[in-house]
């Protein structure tokens, strides 16, 4: 059985061209209009213990777009939400759909899911990772710049969940990876060791860094993600604080390269992790990036389900 919950653990580098050409393939297929019922009668559970757009959007459509069907399940709907633990919750959904899509807090919970259920478990974003964005970033850099090796990938900003499924996905992807983040912010070791490994096989090279100019030198994609994440409101003011010199601006832009392209994975909050002459001007992709999430979903979703 094939689950999509960590981008390291769960895509091969084979999976990973596997999943990119599913998705261009769909993609073709949908702009032509040409029907492509490959999960014809099939159903997928969508657990939400956090907001969403673009996540719930594109699973429950590319569902539709599938031949099959999607249900959204809040927690405010649901009994997990009332205290039903997650080993239930598994053995019930697993005896009435063919999938689960969560988007929660703890990582722990997904896996748990995965373990006590018997089908296929998709991590829809948790505190530690993002791993459904990341492929729809790498389809997008792909569409962008023609292909994805030995390409300059920069994050600046906050070592969260993002940051760590892209630095999983673009190392597998054999990208050169720098990552700024302020010393007690940057991405836990786990994934930076799981990167380097993956740069040895490909020849790419992994930078951590403090230095928000010397990771973006060069950078053919810049890339940023909110300061303050989902269950972290409250350290806001904080935040804006201590990530204020990783700020996404026309100076940061003016180091990459010429031709490098803006990426966030939205929601943005303009004049904090991006000015708005940046990710509303020439070089920003982030609504054809938001647009892949649908397409990589649909690829995702043969994968783990077909
Ligand atoms: N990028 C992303 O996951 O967006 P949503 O929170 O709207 O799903
Ligand atoms: N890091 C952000 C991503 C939102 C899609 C969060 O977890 O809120």
């Amino acid at each position: 059985m094939k689950h999509y919950i960590d981008f390291h653990e769960d895509v091969s580098f084979e999976d990973l061209d596997k999943m990119l050409d599913i998705a261009v393939d769909l993609k073709a297929k949908t702009k032509a209009g040409i029907p492509h019922p490959i999960l014809a009668g099939k159903t997928l559970a969508m657990i939400f213990t956090k907001s969403s757009t673009r996540t719930r959007v594109s699973f429950e459509v590319g569902m539709y777009q599938l031949g099959g069907m999607a249900l959204f399940l809040s927690n405010n709907d649901i009994q997990i939400g009332r205290g039903e633990t997650i080993y239930d919750t598994a053995h019930v959904l697993s005896g009435m759909v063919d999938g689960i899509m969560i988007r929660t807090f703890k990582h722990s919970d997904v896996e748990d899911l995965a373990k006590y259920g018997s089908i296929p478990v998709i991590n829809g974003l948790t505190d530690d990772q993002h791993p459904t964005q990341a492929l729809a970033d790498l389809l997008t850099i792909k569409e962008h710049k023609g292909g994805l090796k030995g390409l300059k990938f920069a994050y600046l900003g906050d070592g969260n969940n993002m940051a760590n499924s892209l630095l999983q996905a673009c190392a597998k992807a054999g990208m050169d990876v720098a990552i700024a983040s302020p010393a007690d912010y940057t991405c836990p070791d786990k994934y930076v060791n799981q990167a380097k490994k993956d740069a040895e096989v490909t020849g790419s090279k992994i930078l951590m860094t403090t230095d928000p100019f010397e990771a973006a030198d060069g950078a053919d994609v810049i890339y940023t993600d909110t300061w303050t994440s989902m269950g972290q409101e409250a350290e806001k003011a904080k935040r804006v604080e201590i990530f204020k010199d990783y700020q996404v601006n026309s100076k940061i832009m003016g180091v990459a390269h010429k031709d490098a392209i803006f990426m966030h994975c939205l929601p943005a909050y303009r004049g904090y992790e991006v000015t708005e002459d940046v990710i509303d001007g020439p070089q920003s992709v982030v609504f054809d990036e938001a647009e892949n999430r649908l397409h990589a979903h649909k690829a995702i979703l043969v994968n783990c389900m077909g």
